[in-house]
């Protein structure tokens, strides 16, 4: 049985471009694995706790060696990495603020990072433990950042994600970009925007992926 890990992280909900092809990877996939389990996670709706001091250093604690309270300020961290772990295949939604990701999904990457769980170092060298799985990144833009546009170089994002899921072991990573949703303030119809992306977006969902290969 396939396990899908459906992630959003946009604020504006019924309006997010973002959710609404997510939603509609969700459906799709759901249809091409009747037998598959999806898991929803909603960084908007998650309250996780920054990064301390603490944590750094029960993160770098030898798991034998943890004290109750280091286990304690590991537990997000850990319900969280499980669903990672758990799944085959991830969807995220993905918005641009500020050229780059919001601080809900930085957040929540920055807990999932982590050392002995996400990478190690063999060797000296990082290498990824989250093998075997593939992700789909659903980014939406106010503005365009396509490549020999002016603008390529301030998408941060997909850089971004691609960097560090590949140091964690995820490469297997699909970018679907909603560029240039600012045309939906000025009146640009909705359905005629979505329409391309999400045919996108279904055609990416019902690819199976095999996870042993
Ligand atoms: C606080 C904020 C910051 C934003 N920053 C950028 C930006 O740096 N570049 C850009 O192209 N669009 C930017 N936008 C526009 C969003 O990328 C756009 O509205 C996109 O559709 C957001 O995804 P969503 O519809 O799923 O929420 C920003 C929007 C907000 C609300």
């Amino acid at each position: 049985m396939s396990t899908l890990l459906h992630i959003d992280s946009s604020p504006a909900y019924s309006r997010s471009v973002s959710r609404e092809l997510t939603a509609a990877f969700v459906m799709q996939w759901k249809a091409s694995h009747p037998d598959g389990k999806v898991i929803d996670r909603d960084l908007n709706a998650t309250a996780l706790l920054p990064i301390t001091a603490e944590w750094v250093g029960a993160a770098y604690t030898p798991e034998g060696a943890r004290t109750p309270q280091q286990k304690q300020v590991l537990s997000d961290s850990d319900s969280l990495l499980a669903e990672l772990e758990q799944a085959d295949e991830y969807v995220f939604g993905v918005p641009m603020h500020n050229f780059g990701v919001l601080s809900v999904l930085k957040l929540w990457i920055d807990q999932i990072a982590r050392v002995g769980r996400a990478f190690s170092y063999a060797d000296g060298r990082p290498k990824g433990l989250l093998v075997g799985k593939k992700a789909t990144f659903i980014v939406a833009t106010g503005g365009i950042y396509d490549a020999q546009t002016q603008m390529a170089s301030f998408n941060f994002v997909e850089l971004y994600l691609r960097s560090v899921f590949a140091f964690i072991g995820v490469t297997n990573a699909t970018f679907i970009t909603a560029g240039g949703t600012i045309a939906l303030n000025q009146g640009h119809d909705r359905d005629a925007f979505l329409a391309p992306h999400l045919q996108a977006v279904r055609l990416t969902a019902n690819s199976q992926f095999d996870s042993s290969k």
